[in-house]
């Protein structure tokens, strides 16, 4: 009904994402907007302690991240797949081989990110699996200089495909083949439990489900 809807069209949404969400769900939020040129929204970009201190002080109406605690009472849902890749600089010797054995990885330098994060983790958690060591050549809190250090030859790195789309077309980076990949992650949207959420906070989250098929679309490089 109308009340219904006009409570749609007014109101502001406070929404946290995590970092390694900044390269897809900003460029998607003008299509909402502009649905619904009544909502305020404002949005924390951060990494994932800050977005735990935020979701257990109830900041926001909605945040966007990858795993979801344990030890908070969440409401949470997958909407999208977070595929991890491995990264090489152009020129290095295992670019263009085909289903690399990820045996070739042992003692290769690798740029790592933070502990704590998600890509780190997930990452970590392959090599232990397959009995590899790799040697931690740097340690950087962030996507965006992991893509520097990467292409400027330091090592080999995991990341997110959302966050290397544009250097995979620049040619910046390139992808190996390694058998195992990509890693798959995915993102959650995520509440408090027993949060009462807004009319702007539910059209958002409806709006999210429809954003993902199209945030599918764009990441994955053929090799
Ligand atoms: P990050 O990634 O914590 O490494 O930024 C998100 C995730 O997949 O959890």
């Amino acid at each position: 009904d109308l009340a219904a809807l006009q409570g749609v069209e007014r109101g502001s949404l406070k929404l946290a994402i995590l970092t390694t969400v900044q390269y897809t769900v900003p460029k998607l939020l003008g299509r909402f907007c502009s649905a619904h040129p009544g909502i305020e929204v404002s949005m924390q970009v951060g990494n994932r302690e800050m977005l735990l201190h935020r979701l257990a002080h109830n900041l926001d109406d909605l945040t966007i991240m990858g795993q979801p605690p344990e030890q908070l009472a969440l409401v949470s849902e997958v909407f999208a797949e977070n595929p991890l890749v491995l990264l090489a600089p152009p020129g290095h010797p295992l670019v263009g081989q085909r289903a690399i054995d990820p045996q070739r990885l042992q003692d290769q330098p690798f740029v790592l990110r933070e502990p704590g994060s998600g890509t780190r983790l997930t990452s970590e958690k392959f090599f232990a699996q397959q009995g590899i060591r790799i040697k931690n050549r740097l340690e950087v809190g962030s996507n965006e200089a992991i893509k520097q250090t990467v292409a400027g030859g330091l090592g080999l790195a995991v990341l997110s495909a959302h966050a290397v789309a544009a250097e995979l077309a620049l040619g910046e980076l390139v992808q190996l083949d390694v058998q195992g990949f990509p890693l798959m992650r995915h993102w959650h949207l995520v509440y408090p439990l027993g949060k009462r959420l807004s009319p702007a906070a539910l059209a958002f989250k409806a709006w999210l489900g429809q954003a993902a098929s199209a945030m599918a679309e764009a990441p994955l490089q053929k090799i």
